[in-house]
This record gives C-alpha cells, structure tokens and sequence, in this order.
C-alpha cells in the first residue's frame, strides 16, 4: 500500500524505511525493503508492522547501498505473510520489483512464466513482474525499457517500482491508475506513494500522470509513456511541510487532527465568500452556463466522505431545488445509472485515489456527465480526472480513520450548493444571508466544543466494556449517526449501528435493552420543530424501554434534560449545519473508547487510509 524508492548520496536503507514510516498510516500488514550494493542485490521482508522489519535488519544487517525501494503491503493476493511481503525478485536475485494494485491477467502470465521454466513462489500477481522484467532485461540491458514493455502486457491497476543489479544507479517506476509522486532532490531522487514520504528531504515534486514510466537517477528524472516517448510532466511545489505530517506532541495523529477542525474548516472557507456574502469558486471551472442547465446531481464517494455526501443532499435540494441523490461509489457504475450532459456528479475524496470513487467517476463522464470533485489532496487522480475541483485545504490527514477531512468535505459541499444557487439566480429570501454569515462563525463553535470534550471522554472510557452502541438521528442528524457508528466500528471494533430515528420503530427497537448506550442527535428546537419533536418522542421510546440515552443537543434545549442519562451541549446552528458541530464529539468518543479499549488509533486493523483497489 506504501511505497518508497530512493536513488542519491544518503544511505538508501535508511531514507527507505523513514519513508515507509510516514507512509503507516495508509494500513498495511507486512514489508519489505531491497537496496543495491556491491555489484548485488539484497532484500529483507517480514510480515507485521515494520518493527519487525527492522529488528529482522538488526539480526541480518543489508549491506550499505545508496540505490533502494521499500514497501508496506495491504494483503490482496496472498495472506500477509513473508514470503509474500514485497520486494519479489526473480530467480537469480538480480531483479526487485515492489507493486501496489492488481494485475488482473497474472493467472496467464504466470502459466506462461512457468512453462518457461522460472519458479514463482509466492502466491502474488507481483512476481509475475520481477520475472518478466528479469528477461526482458537479458535482452535489451536497460530496466527503463524493460519496463515499459512488461508494462504494456499487463492488465489492471498497477504502481510498479523496480531495481536492477546491473543497473545499480537507476529505480524505475511505472504507473496505471495507482498513486505515485516523484520528488526532486539535490543529487537524489525520491518516488513514493505520496510526498509524505520524501518531504523532509525535498518539497519539489514531479506528478507522473496515467501509463507513465519514470527513471530516476542522482542527477534527475526522465519520464515517458509506455511506448517511450517522452511524456508531459507537471511539477509542484508541496506547499506542507514535515512537520504537518508529525504528531506535535499528541499521542496520536487523531487526536492532532480532531484538534486542527477549526483551522481546518475555516481554511476551507478561506478567500470563497467576500463580506458581501458572493462566493467566488475559481476552480470550478465549469461554465456557468452549463451549471444553470443542470437538472439532476448525484454524489458519488466512500466510507465518511460518503457520509459527507448524504448530508450535502439535504443543502444542495433544499437550496437549489436540483434533485440530488447520494450513491455509494462501490454500488454506482453496476446499476447502470441514468446519467447525461445535464448530470453533475459529485466526487467526494479525502485521498483521490480511492479506486471506487474513481471508477464512478470515469464510468459518469463516459455518460456525458460533468464531474466536480471534493478533494484534500494536491494533484491526486481523482481531480485530474475531473471537470474540476474544489480542493478542501485540510491540509494531510494521517490517521485512517477520517475527521478533518469530513468537516471540510461537508463545508466544500454546503459551498457547492451555494454556488450553484448563486449561478443559478435561485430566490433565496433571507436564510442564505443568514447561513453564510453561520458558516463564517463556525470555527468558533467547533473550537467551543472542542473545549468541552472532558465529560465524553469520561463517558466514552466507561463504557469501555459495552459490545454494542446505537446511534440515532433525523434528516441530517442521520448521516452524523452513521458517521458516529462508522467512527466506533473503525476505533474500537465495537457494533455500532446508525439509524434514522423514524425507523426505529420498524425493527431497530427491538435490539434495545437494559443499560444499551444509544447516542441520540437532535436537531435544533428553532425553526423545524416538528423534526425535534420528533425526535424527543423518539428518545423517551427507547428510555422507556431500558436505554441509557446519550443526547447531543443545542445549548439551551431544555425539552431532552429530562430524558437524558449523559448529555452533550453543542452550539446553536442553523439544522443544515448542525453536522459541523454534532460530529466532534462523536470523534472524541470513538477516539477515546478505541484508547481504552487498548486498540492502535492511528491504524486500525484491517484497514487502509486509501483503498486503491475496487
Ligand atoms: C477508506 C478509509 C476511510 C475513508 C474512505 C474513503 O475506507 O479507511 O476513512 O473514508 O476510504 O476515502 P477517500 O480518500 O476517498 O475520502
């Protein structure tokens, strides 16, 4: 899933493995590392997490080299063991290939190999590479062109990083659909799955685009299509720097970036709304004349920026009056959706990498559709695939489980709607005026409740024992529910449920008994008060039947004290954004209920912080 390669004047074991460790954080369950020395070549991979690399390398020490690539492994194909773990070499040892992604033909390539007479012997579609490149190099002796014809026989989504003994100052990378980022150094050079793993030593980049293979050497880079012809290149400078991907002295990146919400939100906001309440979305480089003919808006993500996306349904209808729906990204293309030129297609992506909204979002443009995409991350390929983009400026976002990428997803949404509005000329009355003026209070208000968070933490600790939390919430408080399930399932592999409140009564009911926590959103009492009321019913429904009530509630509600065993004030906003301010605490909670549980916060098990595969 990670992937480093490093070629320059420093000892590459070392820049290797830094760089896998700031590639943790995208999950993994194995690694592995090769460098180039001595006219040879030497490899070291255990399963686990990379301490157990590392003492492997203490006990059998690799020679120094100043040529290496390294890799941590989200298992595939092929249990997460060592001999599964990248790099794969072929027979002789001369060639080390690490890969992200999936080779969809290496059941016929490996027949092939075979019959050939090379012994594959590990059960991964990656070794099928090292071995076809091990003979494509014996015939032609440079590992660029090698490259790139294996590449061209290969089928499926791939980051292909490779070395080669007889070339022992060369890495060379390939890419189709997966993420890989080069980076410019003074006399060294860098490829990994994302800057965090080269930035303390160089914050110039190079962003390889589709079918593209790069080699890199000391002196620097040469990049070209599959068929060798050199290739257009974009470079950048990473505007973060290192110590944006360190811990600033919290325990764990979750906890920094549950912190940095109020920042994060209000960069989102930054230099898109003047004081006299006009948005200006200068990346959204779709014509207005074709947002004005747009007559039906389907957003298409995963995980919590799905989540993000089902509450954006409820802003975007309610003021544009374009119906909208939300769909899973994994569901979307197999049910044939109705899409034309008169579809915008929302792709909402922390990463931009993660293969199912990417294939949505290929699948909708391949129907005429516009594509707009929410995104955090620079240069990644769900924007470069889109019509445009509005980036959500959170700045990386290391843990795996999502937190200030949800709040900024969520504000970049209620942005779009405006917008949309704005270029529509949509009659609005007073509610637009008054949620602008909201939206630029509420970094405040998620720093006042951050301030508050002490007794859910309490809370979430005793409760540490319980096997099951619900959570319950009405129009866009059901999204925050299951957002606030999916947090609980992410930290504390705990069963957690998020429900509409109105469906409670239609089945859900019946798993509540004695004592069950059951988290309860509620809407604020001002303006749709039927809403709350409801849900104030809804609460005495499952008090009465033995739950023990956990209300998050508007300052000044008093209607739920009575009804409340632990109650959890959050500022007055505006129903719509109510979101913004209810989803902290439930962050607190999962976070701090995963800690007590014993569990790793940053790296939950099982998980990937972007899943490049469908
Ligand atoms: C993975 C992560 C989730 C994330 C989802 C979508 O499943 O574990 O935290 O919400 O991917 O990621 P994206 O980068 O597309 O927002």
């Amino acid at each position: 899933c990670g992937i480093v390669g490093y070629v320059g004047g420093q000892s590459a074991l070392d820049v290797v493995i830094a760089g896998l460790k700031r590639l943790e954080y995208r999950g993994y369950d194995s690694a592995g590392v090769a460098v180039l020395a001595d006219g040879g070549l030497a490899a070291a991979k255990k399963a686990g997490k990379l301490a157990n690399l590392e003492k492997e390398l203490a006990d059998r020490p690799l020679p120094s080299g100043s040529t290496g690539i390294g890799h941590t492994r989200w298992a595939t194909h092929g249990a997460p063991t060592d001999a599964n773990a990248h790099p794969h070499l072929d027979n002789a040892g001369r060639v080390s290939v690490v890969h992200n992604g999936i080779i969809e033909n290496f059941a016929g390539l490996r027949a092939e190999l075979t019959d050939r007479g090379h012994e594959l012997l590990s059960e991964t579609d990656t070794e099928v590479v090292s071995h076809l490149l091990a003979e494509e190099f014996s015939s032609c002796g440079d590992l660029a062109e090698s490259m790139r014809h294996v590449c061209r026989r290969l089928e499926g989504a791939f980051t292909l990083v490779a070395v080669h003994a007889d070339e022992p100052d060369v890495v060379v990378g390939a890419r189709r659909n997966s993420p890989l980022v080069v980076g410019v150094g003074d006399g060294e050079s860098f490829l990994a799955s994302d800057v965090a793993a080269f930035i303390a030593h160089t914050r110039e980049a190079v962003e390889l685009g589709q079918d593209q293979v790069v080699e890199l050497r000391r002196e620097g880079v040469t990049v070209t299509d599959f068929d060798g012809r050199p290739a257009d290149v974009r470079e950048y400078h990473v505007d973060w720097d290192a110590s944006a991907a360190e811990k600033d002295g919290y325990d764990y990146f979750m906890l920094k970036e549950i912190a940095e919400q109020p920042k994060a939100v209000a960069d989102t906001l930054l230099g898109r709304i003047d004081a006299s309440g006009t948005l200006s979305l200068d990346e959204v480089r779709i014509p207005a004349s074709v947002l004005r003919e747009v007559n039906k808006i389907v957003i298409v993500a995963c995980g919590t920026a799905f989540h993000a996306g089902m509450i954006a349904k409820y802003a975007i209808e309610h003021w544009t009056r374009i119906p909208c729906e939300t769909e899973l990204a994994s569901e979307f293309r197999y049910r044939d959706p109705i899409l034309d030129e008169r579809t915008l297609v929302v792709a909402i992506s922390q990463s931009g990498e993660t293969m199912d909204t990417l294939m949505a979002l290929r699948h909708a443009r391949e129907q005429g559709a516009r594509v707009l995409a929410i995104c955090n991350t620079n240069g990644s390929t769900i924007p470069r695939e889109s019509d445009a983009v509005l980036y959500t400026h959170a700045g990386p976002e290391v843990a795996v489980a999502s937190t200030k990428a949800f709040l900024t997803q969520l504000v970049a949404c209620y942005l779009v709607a405006l917008y949309l509005g704005q270029v529509r000329g949509t009659k609005w009355g007073d509610e637009i005026g008054s949620v602008v003026r909201e939206l630029s209070e509420i970094a405040v208000q998620v720093e006042q409740v951050l301030g508050t968070m002490e007794p859910v933490r309490e809370l979430a600790r005793s409760l540490a024992d319980k096997n099951t939390v619900l959570f319950l919430g009405r129009h866009v408080g059901y999204p925050v529910a299951m957002e606030g399930a999916l947090k609980l399932k992410e930290l504390a592999y705990m069963h957690a449920e998020g429900f509409a409140a109105g469906e409670l009564k239609h089945g859900p009911i019946a798993l509540i008994e004695q004592d069950l926590p059951v988290v309860v959103v509620v809407p604020s009492p001002r303006g749709r008060s039927v809403l709350h009321d409801k849900i104030v019913s809804n609460i005495q429904e499952i008090r009465a039947r033995g739950a023990r009530t956990i209300v998050i509630a508007e300052e000044g509600d008093e209607t739920v004290v009575p009804y409340a065993d632990h109650l959890v004030r959050i500022p007055a906003t505006p129903t719509l954004l109510q979101p913004l301010v209810a989803t902290v605490p439930l962050q607190v909670f999962a976070c701090e209920l995963a800690t007590a549980r014993g569990n790793e916060v940053d790296q939950p098990r099982n998980l990937a912080k972007s899943v490049t595969v469908e």
